[in-house]
């Protein structure tokens, strides 16, 4: 599948954000190893802490139906679904991105119009701690 694809798969996600609070809709596309794609959205809430990224979602809907590799993902965001810039997944989900997935893993952080910034999972998260390298045997 084309980044193109993946990345408008991202943005229909978006239109699925539920944001009461922050106003601000992310929307990420996750693609399997098999082609399937996972869609996902931030889903807030009153206490805050329980929000969920976009990101977030499409790994845990993808890791429940059982998929565990994964090839890349699109993600983009902005005010009210206004894509102003590209848009850089938050820490936590480059750690999840870390639990599944391999170094050759493709980030697409899409910005304004058709342009995306193309990141493997190395430069988002150097020196990471790597469950293949210090968890697993
Ligand atoms: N958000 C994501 O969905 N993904 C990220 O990587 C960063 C932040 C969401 C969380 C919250 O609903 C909103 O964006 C503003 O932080």
């Amino acid at each position: 599948m084309s980044p193109e694809t993946l990345i408008e798969l991202a943005k229909e996600a978006m239109t699925h954000a539920y944001v009461p609070y922050s106003g601000y809709k992310v929307g990420a596309a996750l693609l399997c190893a098999d082609g399937t794609v996972y869609q996902g959205c931030n889903i807030e809430n009153a206490a805050y802490g329980p929000t969920v990224c976009a990101e977030r979602t499409a790994f845990f809907k993808a890791v429940y139906d059982g998929h565990r590799d994964f090839t890349a993902i699109a993600v983009c965001g902005g005010k009210d679904g206004v894509i102003t810039g590209f848009f850089p997944p938050c820490g936590v989900c480059r750690q999840v991105m870390r639990e599944f997935c391999t170094d050759d893993f493709r980030i697409y952080m899409v910005g304004v119009g058709d342009s995306y910034q193309e990141r493997t999972l190395p430069q988002l998260l150097p020196d990471s701690f790597d469950p293949k390298k210090h968890m697993k045997g």
